[in-house]
């Protein structure tokens, strides 16, 4: 098991190397908002797990080991920040709070928020019980309820 550190490296080098095409010690730095010699450090410690290849002048790679840690990282990521969402978090708190959740959810709760995402995304109109939801966000009163329709 690596460490959730660990997986917040694996997982902002694979977003910087997506945005940039590379990465450097002050990307890292600058995404994960700790010190660049804190940096180095982890990045060494990461290379020597074979996560990383990490060079001082050249930059930083993940190795094939590290970009797949890093993607399920990634994907588990993404599936809570959506999950969040739809649910109506804030976009710039369900980044956050994705990045604190993706360490510690088992498999199979991920597997489930992944179907429920796919669910509502995938159907063809904007879902009628999402809209109540949203109007039950604002008033606390479900709209059915005001019209006396009782599920
Ligand atoms: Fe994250």
């Amino acid at each position: 098991m690596l460490s959730r550190k660990a997986e917040d490296y694996l997982e902002a080098i694979l977003n910087i190397v997506e945005k940039k095409g590379y990465t450097r010690v002050k990307d890292i730095a600058s995404a994960l908002n700790i010190k660049p010699s804190s940096v180095v450090e982890m990045l060494k410690r990461l290379n020597d797990m074979g996560l990383v290849e990490y060079r001082k002048y050249d930059g930083v790679t993940l190795t094939p080991k590290g970009r797949e840690i890093a993607s399920v990282v990634k994907d588990r990521h993404d599936t809570i920040k959506a999950f969040l969402e739809i649910i109506k978090v804030p976009e710039k708190i369900a980044d956050k709070d994705a990045c604190i959740i993706e360490h510690e959810l088992e498999a199979k709760t991920i597997e489930q928020l992944k179907n429920f995402v796919r669910f509502v995304k995938s159907a063809p109109d904007y879902p009628q019980w999402l809209e109540h939801f949203e109007t039950f966000c604002k008033t606390g009163v479900h709209p059915c309820e005001e019209r006396s329709i009782k599920y």
